[in-house]
């Protein structure tokens, strides 16, 4: 696996990697990879004939500075799982590189990312939009590849590509999974013991309230059973638990045949994000 700091050699790479018009896939990260990340890496593969990740924790995207402070940074234990998953080419600029003294342009998405996440944490998807806008402009991939757990996340991503006509094909793909349920995220290792087994509640809770709205439950009430098994199981703050469209992101009243069940709260100092496909046939 070819290794680029910076900005240097990244043109010629690329074109080393298309000759002979090699399909592209990028999978964006921001380090501190996990099994999930590796998953996104195996569907690139699939999807492309070279695969190029890219390393950068973002600082545009943090609105806490405690919370960037925090982030884990393992770029050589990082670049070892990419380079094992088959990953052409790793890519990790700087904040030099993207953000250079008199940097002054921000993508905004607005619609899809300004409730939930966009609401709880202001200016965070103005800091995504700008760096993937940034990413897909220096690799110019086919396919990007993005987890499905930063749901979110993805439609913004879609809109935003869709938006400035990009040509990136977008893709989700399904969240990874502890053995007893819980996303995989870099920021299960912040848990300690204790957190770490209660926060499987929040994944159960989503599951439930899934199985309440597809066996005809009114959608308040199973987000109210959710919301209190959560606050038994410890979490608290919850900053939202809520049944949406999966394309708007617009919260919904009535059951729909196609819905996602998001939501986002804190055990101890650890934010943690999940959601669930809610899909039925008819309603
Ligand atoms: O999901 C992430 O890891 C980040 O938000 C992303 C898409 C790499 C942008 O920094």
């Amino acid at each position: 696996m070819q290794i680029i700091n910076g900005l240097n050699g990244l043109d010629d790479a690329m074109a080393a990697l298309r000759s002979g018009g090699a399909r592209v896939a990028m999978v964006p990260t921001m380090g501190a990879l996990h099994d999930g990340h590796l998953a996104l890496v195996a569907e690139a593969k699939k999807r492309a004939d070279k695969v190029v990740a890219s390393i950068f924790v973002n600082p545009l995207q943090f609105n806490d500075k405690g919370d960037l402070d925090r982030y884990p940074r393992e770029e050589g234990s990082d670049a070892d799982k990419l380079a094992a998953a088959g990953c052409d080419l790793l890519w990790m600029p700087t904040s030099d590189d993207f953000y250079p003294e008199g940097f002054a342009t921000t993508v905004s998405v607005a619609g899809v990312s300004e409730r939930w996440e966009g609401a709880h944490r202001p200016g965070h998807f103005d800091g995504v939009a700008t760096v993937v806008a940034k990413l897909f402009t220096g690799i110019r991939p086919n396919v990007a590849i993005f987890g499905e757990k930063d749901f979110q996340q993805l439609a913004v991503i879609r809109r935003m590509n869709a938006d400035l006509g990009l040509g990136v094909e977008v893709v989700g793909h399904p969240t990874v999974r502890a053995e007893d349920g819980l996303a995989l995220s870099s920021r299960n290792a912040q848990l300690s013991a204790a957190e770490r087994a209660a926060a499987v509640a929040l994944p159960n809770a989503l599951k439930a309230a899934a199985a309440a709205i597809r066996s005809g439950s009114a959608p308040a009430d199973a987000l109210a059973g959710a919301v209190s098994s959560l606050n038994e199981a410890g979490f608290g703050p919850i900053d939202y638990v809520a049944y949406v469209d999966p394309d708007s992101l617009e919260p919904l009243e009535k059951a729909q045949v196609r819905g996602r069940l998001i939501s986002a709260a804190f055990l101890g100092k650890v934010r943690l994000i999940d959601n669930f496909c809610v899909e039925m046939d008819t309603v």
